[in-house]
């Protein structure tokens, strides 16, 4: 990617610089956030989206909602980013890795609580590009842990965007094909759409291509004829929470496609960092489901798609059970046919609450 998906620009005084995503495929652009609420605009409209970029971004928005503050004392800057967190939190539910970043910069705040604002301010800027520094390298690590599931020649079904675009680079599940090809792997990638908004057709799609892997686009209900007339040899798809027991919810359509998947005998695998999992769930039947604008559904390209006045339902995410997982690769290693005592066995000591 000419530059990055998710950036900090200027040092400490600076502002966090995205790709809006919005745009892609038709027009790159590349947008400055300045503000907590600039930031929390692009994660709630998808100008920077996928669980791994949208924790980084939200580091980076409570960073920028206390980057001016007038705190004298570290206490008083606690206070304030308490609230700013608080607020940064309400952008989108599902993706834990939000979460997950604010409660890192939160307890970096509270540790330090005893420093002058300006030292704790400087700390908190630090925290949150550690957060954007680690994700670049897991990344990297997931490609390398889940690149010996490629077969030489194979072929592969894709969901939504899980690749550089949804991460600080290189992906999860695309981090997977990108590391196989850096092994001198040839395959093939069929990329979901991904209704309705097309991250699969605009960005999987864009990315796969523009790095060289062989990409060809299909309709979501195509998986199932597609399954059954070539040879696929595995699902890969990302994951925005990942619940105790393997239950994992990911980008509508995922939750079908693995059922298909089984049906036809093929591998379904999910890549995660660490940070995607929520141990403190017991199961994907409690995980927070984002519900969006119906008009994602019966608009598009600026015109209606669907009656006026037509009811929408506009889930953003479902929940594929562990039961129709082979594998979940970790930055940790790969959790094979994932159960409570699997994934405790993998990542349990590496996961933040524990
Ligand atoms: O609504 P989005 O585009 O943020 O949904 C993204 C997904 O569902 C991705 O598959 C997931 O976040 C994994 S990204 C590495």
């Amino acid at each position: 990617m000419p530059v990055p998906t998710i950036s900090w620009e200027g040092g400490q005084d600076g502002h966090a610089r995205l790709i809006d995503q919005t745009l892609l495929p038709d027009t790159y652009q590349v947008v400055d956030c300045r503000t907590a609420e600039e930031m929390w605009d692009a994660i709630r409209r998808l100008v920077v989206r996928g669980a791994p970029a949208i924790g980084v971004a939200a580091a980076f928005g409570a960073y920028l909602g206390i980057q001016r503050s007038a705190a004298r004392t570290g206490g008083e800057l606690l206070a304030e980013l308490e609230r700013v967190c608080e607020y940064v939190a309400t952008a989108r539910p599902t993706a834990v890795n939000l979460f997950w970043a604010l409660a890192r910069m939160r307890r970096v705040a509270s540790d330090n609580r005893e420093l002058p604002a300006a030292a704790l301010r400087r700390r908190l800027f630090e925290e949150a590009t550690a957060i954007l520094e680690e994700d670049r390298a897991i990344c990297r690590r997931l490609g390398e842990v889940g690149a010996p599931l490629i077969r030489d020649g194979g072929a592969y079904v894709t969901h939504c965007n899980a690749g550089g675009l949804a991460t600080a680079d290189f992906g999860t599940a695309l981090a997977v094909f990108y590391s196989a090809k850096d092994h001198g792997k040839r395959f093939q990638v069929y990329a979901d759409e991904t209704r309705p908004l097309l991250q699969g057709a605009r960005l999987t799609a864009w990315e796969l291509a523009q790095s060289g892997v062989a990409v060809t686009v299909i309709c979501d209900g195509m998986a199932a004829s597609l399954m059954r007339s070539r040879r696929i040899d595995a699902v890969f798809v990302g994951a925005d929470r990942i619940a105790r027991n393997g239950d994992t919810a990911n980008k509508i359509g995922t939750y079908g496609l693995a059922l298909v998947a089984r049906a036809h005998e093929v591998p379904f695998y999910v890549v995660a960092p660490v940070s995607t999992f929520d141990l403190t769930l017991e199961h994907g039947g409690l995980i927070p489901i984002e519900e969006r604008d119906p008009a994602e559904v019966t608009r598009w390209g600026g015109r209606r798609v669907a009656p006026e006045g037509v009811p929408v339902w506009n889930p953003a995410f479902d929940v594929t059970p562990a039961s129709l997982i082979a594998g979940i690769v970790t930055e940790c290693g790969l959790i094979e046919r994932p159960s409570a005592e699997r994934v405790s066995a993998v990542i349990g000591a590496r996961h933040p609450a524990s």
